[in-house]
């Protein structure tokens, strides 16, 4: 089936706020004397922030009860949006601008699938919140990546069959819920060794458009 619409992941796709994850969860795990380094903050990639806290915890010998959890979560997302506030349109990542008015001189939907509350204030932040036809994000889901839900809500908010869209995604969560989905899943960054991706690359900046719409054609 054609490709008709393309979904995004926000974080580690349209742009890189890893780097502020990982400083807003050193703080709290300092805080907490719980173990936390950058590897472990990869495992958080496409991660819901709940599930992110219960990763870093369980490398505590405390027993957090749900209160103190949703405490520190809150703490956590607090000094994320400190962090936050420097993003600017300058933060896009390399190719997502030209990929994105591509995509639009095609007439392909283009949405947002992220697990991230914070969607809404990152897009403004960098300035494309009009640019895309529809937004999933961790706001409107109970489930987050891998479950396809955000993705299936997402083309559900477009008009289209999951069948017809293809993901780009930087997790191997995401490339698990885009194929979850029935979607194509194209996985960029650190997602570009995922096996189940029907598409690797490095970044957008070299993606050639025509092969990422026939990416059915394509798959091996
Ligand atoms: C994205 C990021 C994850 C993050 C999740 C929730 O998927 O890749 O690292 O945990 O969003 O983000 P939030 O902004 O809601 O805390
Ligand atoms: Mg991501």
């Amino acid at each position: 089936m054609k490709i008709s619409a393309v979904i995004f992941d926000l974080d580690g796709v349209i742009v890189s706020t890893d780097e502020y994850h990982y400083q807003a969860w050193k703080q709290i795990s300092g805080q907490e004397n719980i173990y936390f380094d950058r590897k472990i903050n990869e495992r958080l990639r496409g991660v819901s922030r709940m599930e992110s806290l219960d990763i870093i915890l369980s490398h505590s010998d405390k027993a957090y009860s749900e209160s103190e959890k949703q405490q520190l979560a809150l703490r956590k997302n607090d000094i994320y949006c400190e962090l936050l506030n420097k993003l600017s349109p300058n933060d896009i990542l390399p190719g997502v601008i030209n990929l994105l008015i591509s995509l639009k001189a095609r007439d392909i939907k283009i949405a947002i699938g992220s697990s991230s509350k914070n969607t809404p204030f990152i897009l403004e932040q960098i300035g494309l919140t009009a640019n895309f036809d529809a937004i999933a994000d961790g706001n409107c889901i109970k489930n987050s990546k891998p479950d396809p839900e955000v993705f299936l809500l997402a083309a559900k908010m477009l008009g289209v069959n999951p069948q017809e869209c293809a993901v780009i995604e930087d997790a191997q969560a995401g490339i698990d819920a885009a194929k979850a989905a029935e979607m194509k899943a194209v996985g960029i960054g650190s997602a570009a060794n995922c096996l189940n991706a029907d598409m690797k690359l490095q970044d957008l900046t070299n993606l050639d458009i025509d092969q990422l719409l026939e990416v059915n054609e394509i798959r091996s």
